[in-house]
């Protein structure tokens, strides 16, 4: 922990999700432990299928079930641990303190109800106000998230909307009860790339405006690196790297980070620069044993990586690591290898002032 207990307003601690189903045990999330702290952006990052999507929904209680079931972990928000309020309790929280933005709005949003009612209701639920007042608050609301004519579009319905407009009728339903803690999951993924700056640039305005901390799952560094004060990198289940959004992206610890960020293009890099990480995410039934990036790593330490998993490594103040590379077990096979396991400083992030 690198922050004052005070600055925490989210703190995952061993959280572990996995889904029972007909094929066998999807071992989605093994061990996740991340801080969140007051008024920042948190990325989450990782290819798709590493967890990203469970831990929001594990976060919020919403864990389909069956077949998901969090079954260790704790999620402790102003203190108390979310995974014992009753029901009842955490539907208080949810919408309220914490929201969340789905990646797809059309799913999210009622088709037979006006915005405007959609928007009252989550605020009714959660404020003490008459139907008129909610629906000025909406009115209001909606305005800040930069639709046009609000007092005229409360009344429309959903499909009167396009993808980028819906998009920000989600978000104004999730400000509208002024959340401390925002979980945005793709928030901006199915829309053209100009929409997709301006959606994200509202996130940045309003989250300054309402100090509201962010939690913005992506899979796109560019996202991150735009938007994010800190970033968790994700694979396979457990956080790898987690750290300031500027020193990740300058050195990254992690060999999977910097396989990510290698993949990134950029115009100063010939396509052979890119790295490309080998082989696909594996399938979370049967993941490789203990690091389970072991398969894809060039870093590889046969008979170590593969047998135990890398404890939590704080590098530096604030920057933490899940890799061998870095614990005393890693540094004992090198010696009796005789072999240099270094990830180079500095590799691809000098487009990144
Ligand atoms: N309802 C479910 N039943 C069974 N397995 C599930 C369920 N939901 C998620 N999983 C599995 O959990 C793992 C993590 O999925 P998750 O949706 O969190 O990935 P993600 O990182 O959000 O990926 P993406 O970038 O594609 O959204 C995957 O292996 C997925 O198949
Ligand atoms: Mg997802």
């Amino acid at each position: 922990m690198s922050r004052p207990p005070e600055d925490v307003l989210l703190e995952i601690k061993g959280l572990k999700t996995y889904f029972f189903t007909e094929e066998g045990v999807v071992k989605a999330i093994e061990s996740v432990d991340i801080e969140v702290y007051k008024s920042e952006t948190l990325g989450l990052v990782g290819e798709s299928g590493s967890g990203k999507s469970v831990t929001a929904l594990s976060i919020l209680g919403i864990v389909p079930d069956p077949p998901g079931k969090i079954l260790d972990g704790q999620v402790v928000f102003h203190g108390q641990d979310l995974r014992h309020l009753s029901d009842a309790d955490m539907r208080k929280i949810r919408g309220n303190q914490i929201a969340m933005i789905f990646q797809d709005p059309m799913t999210s949003l009622n088709p037979v109800f006006t915005v405007g009612d959609q928007i009252s209701e989550a605020i009714m639920l959660h404020q003490k106000v008459s139907k008129k007042e909610a629906k000025e608050k909406s009115i209001k609301i909606m305005s800040l998230v930069g639709i046009p004519s609000a007092d005229e579009r409360v009344d429309n319905y959903p499909f009167e909307f396009s993808g980028g407009m819906r998009q920000r009728v989600m978000i104004a339903m999730a400000l509208s009860c002024n959340p401390e803690l925002l979980i945005a999951d793709e928030p901006s993924t199915s829309l053209d790339v100009t929409i997709q700056a301006q959606i994200l640039e509202l996130l940045k305005a309003t989250s300054e405006e309402f100090d509201m901390s962010i939690i913005l799952i992506t899979h796109d560094m560019g996202v991150i690196a735009e938007m994010c004060d800190r970033v968790a990198v994700m694979y396979a289940g457990y956080i790898c790297e987690i750290g300031d959004i500027m020193i990740i992206f300058k050195s990254p610890f992690h060999p999977y980070t910097r396989g990510l960020l290698g993949a990134i293009p950029r115009p100063d890099a010939e396509r052979e620069d890119l790295t490309i990480i080998r082989g696909a995410i594996p399938n979370l039934i049967n993941p490789p044993s203990a690091c389970r990036f072991h398969p894809r790593c060039d870093y590889f330490m046969q008979g170590l990586c593969d047998v135990i998993l890398p404890s939590i490594i704080e590098v530096e103040p604030g920057h933490d690591i899940r890799c061998h590379i870095y614990t005393e077990e890693g540094k004992a096979w090198m010696q009796k290898h005789g072999q240099q396991r270094e990830i180079g400083k500095i590799p691809i992030g000098k487009a990144i002032n």
